[in-house]
């Protein structure tokens, strides 16, 4: 069994083992870019650390754990270019410090280098998981688009969106992982809902994190949410509890698509939020999704001893402030 830190220089040793071609450099610079701004690599850790319940030396895992951090990176450089996100891990997003043609080409690029990765495996049962979920996160970001320009979604239709565009592929980083080690179908199912549920309530702590995080950790536009029209767990709660004069003022700013001053939308919004205890609501249902996420993690059949450093993980990610 491996450590958080040993599993990541695994990864990172992989990834040295593994770089894209040197030409056109126009197209390779923004992957390497976009994998070396300090993600925190969450997704293949936790494939690994699937794999490490049933079997030790996760080596053969890892053309399946950097497959899933490319499409999760490729992912985020086409999400970036959708949410008009001007930074990234601290940086500049891709498209703005080249332009959305070399965002889009280049996330192309990662995707199928992350099936190039797969393809390796030859293990067909994990190529399912991933295009079962890679399906899924499109679907999910399709969802998050059309929700922009509503402001009557339900509290089910958001949860099933986060669950698609984030949960469901940490759910298959789990099952990769467990299916790669040839765990029983019934473990590798309980692995996958341990991760989906950790991942509804992974995405609703980033939306919490959009409008309260702190800019110098997040590294991301605070605020860029609410600019957006992002229907995030907020809004939908604000809609629930407010009086009407508050759901009023919300539904206005969320009608807002110019930015002609975003300072005062984010602030006029978060104060909306702020008077209604928003962040004391979600926290809370956050945390509902959490527990129900370690019981499946409980029920999976392995001494509790092998689960410790999986456990920790996903503890410390809910509580994370980046
Ligand atoms: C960001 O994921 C996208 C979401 C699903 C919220 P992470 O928070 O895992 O991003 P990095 O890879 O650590 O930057
Ligand atoms: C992104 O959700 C999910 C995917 C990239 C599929 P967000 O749009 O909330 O992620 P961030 O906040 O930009 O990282
Ligand atoms: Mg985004
Ligand atoms: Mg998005
Ligand atoms: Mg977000």
């Amino acid at each position: 069994m491996h450590t958080l830190p040993q599993l990541l220089d695994m990864v990172s040793q992989f990834a040295q083992e593994n770089q894209f071609p040197a030409a056109p450099r126009e197209l390779y610079a923004p992957c390497d870019y976009i994998l070396t701004l300090g993600g925190k690599r969450l997704r293949p850790a936790i494939l690994l650390m699937g794999y490490e319940l049933f079997r030790d030396d996760p080596q053969p895992a890892l053309p399946a754990a950097w497959a899933v951090e490319l499409f999760h990176n490729f992912s985020l450089m086409h999400d970036d270019i959708m949410d008009a996100a001007p930074l990234r891990r601290g940086q500049p997003t891709v498209h703005t410090k080249w332009n959305t043609t070399t965002g889009i080409l280049s996330g192309d690029v990662m995707l199928i280098f992350a099936y190039r990765q797969l393809a390796r495996l030859g293990k067909m049962p994990l190529i399912d998981t991933f295009n079962r979920v890679a399906t899924e996160v499109c679907e999910g970001q399709q969802l998050d688009v059309n929700f922009e320009t509503r402001t009557d979604v339900s509290l089910p239709e958001y949860i099933r969106m986060i669950e698609l565009k984030t949960a469901v592929l940490l759910g298959g980083a789990l099952e990769m992982g467990a299916l790669a080690a040839d765990a029983t179908p019934e473990a590798a199912q309980l692995l996958y809902d341990f991760g989906r549920l950790a991942g509804i309530a992974f995405q609703i702590q980033d939306d919490l994190l959009d409008t309260y995080g702190d800019p110098e950790k997040f590294g991301k536009q605070v605020g860029g949410d609410i600019l957006q029209n992002k229907k995030t767990f907020l809004v939908i709660e604000t809609l629930k509890v407010a009086s009407a004069e508050d759901c009023t003022a919300l539904r206005n700013w969320m009608e807002t698509t110019t930015t002609a001053d975003p300072v005062k939308k984010v602030a006029a919004v978060r104060a909306i939020f702020d008077r209604n205890n928003i962040p004391q609501i979600v926290a809370a249902e956050q945390g509902r999704f959490q527990t129900e996420a370690f019981t499946c993690l409980d029920a999976v059949p392995v001494p509790e001893s092998r689960k410790a450093v999986l456990r920790k993980m996903m503890e410390d990610l809910l509580v994370r402030e980046f």
